[in-house]
């Protein structure tokens, strides 16, 4: 198999963002941002609906590179590596910073050939080595114990909230440096909701967690930062228990207190 490097992340910040400007065609979505995304925390981006979230959130691993007319501007680095530079190994970027997205989104195949996906594109073939990281991660997912007899079955059998889960388990499967989720909870009940914020708590202890949520409860129980969005801005970004008892911005106390809109 051909090895994949990690980026190298020295100091406290994965992720950083400075001075980006996205464009759809002639329509700036995001403007001027300037962030960094500490190791190991989870950080939660909110905001009203439209305001950018997602749009910043795929931009971290490219996959706005999919979309027609996009255009950005301004530097986005993992550690010490520019993912935008011409160098960077896209491969190398999609294995190393994971995505998980609003609807869960299994591939109609088997549970365990789910998780073993993605291992299996970067040259994993032995059957042991596959069958260990299909455990370890689907225990990283909290879930080995509800699945492992039914490994063979197809994941489209599974509740929604499993079926986030083993997306979880597939993001983990490559072991990336950090784990991206978009509205993670979204399409979910409350119990798989609650599952899924155990995880996440339990994840930042081996990754960096970025986490869109419109769900201002959540990011209160399980964010260690949180950024607001409004209209293509980050207008501020603070630990959490700061954004939500003091912010400094008058449009993210509004927000936070409900008088928005
Ligand atoms: N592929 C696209 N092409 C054109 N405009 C888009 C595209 N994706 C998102 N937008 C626009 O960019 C803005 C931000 O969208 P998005 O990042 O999805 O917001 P959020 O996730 O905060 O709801 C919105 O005005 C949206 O309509
Ligand atoms: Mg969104």
């Amino acid at each position: 198999m051909k090895k994949i490097e990690d980026f190298e992340i020295k100091g406290d910040i994965a992720v950083s963002v400075k001075e980006m400007n996205l464009y759809y065609g002639s329509f700036h979505a995001l403007r001027s941002i300037y962030m960094d995304f500490p190791v190991k925390k989870l950080t939660a981006l909110i905001g009203p609906s439209g305001c950018g979230k997602s749009t910043l959130i795929k931009s971290l691993n490219r996959m706005n590179d999919l979309v027609e007319g996009c255009k950005i501007t301004g530097e986005i680095k993992v550690g010490n590596t520019n993912i935008y530079d011409k160098k960077c190994d896209l491969p190398r970027l999609r294995k190393n910073v994971g995505m998980v997205f609003q609807r869960p989104n299994p591939l109609a195949m088997s549970v365990y050939d789910n998780v073993a996906y993605g291992p299996r594109t970067f040259g994993i073939r032995k059957k042991d080595e596959l069958d260990s990281i299909v455990e370890h991660s689907l225990k990283g997912a909290a879930m080995w114990e509800e699945v492992k007899d039914r490994l063979n079955k197809s994941a489209l059998g599974l509740s929604g909230g499993q079926q986030q889960r083993l997306c979880i388990a597939r993001a983990l499967a490559v072991q990336p440096q950090i784990l991206l989720m978009d509205e993670p909870t979204s399409a979910l009940d409350p119990i798989s909701t609650g599952k899924i914020e155990e995880l996440c708590m339990e994840l930042k202890k081996d990754m960096t967690v970025i986490m869109v949520t419109h769900n201002m409860q959540q990011a209160f129980r399980i964010a260690d930062y949180t950024a607001y969005f409004l209209l293509g801005e980050m207008i501020e970004m603070d630990e959490t228990k700061k954004i939500f008892s003091s912010p400094v911005d008058k449009r993210t106390d509004d927000y936070i207190n409900g008088r928005f809109g």
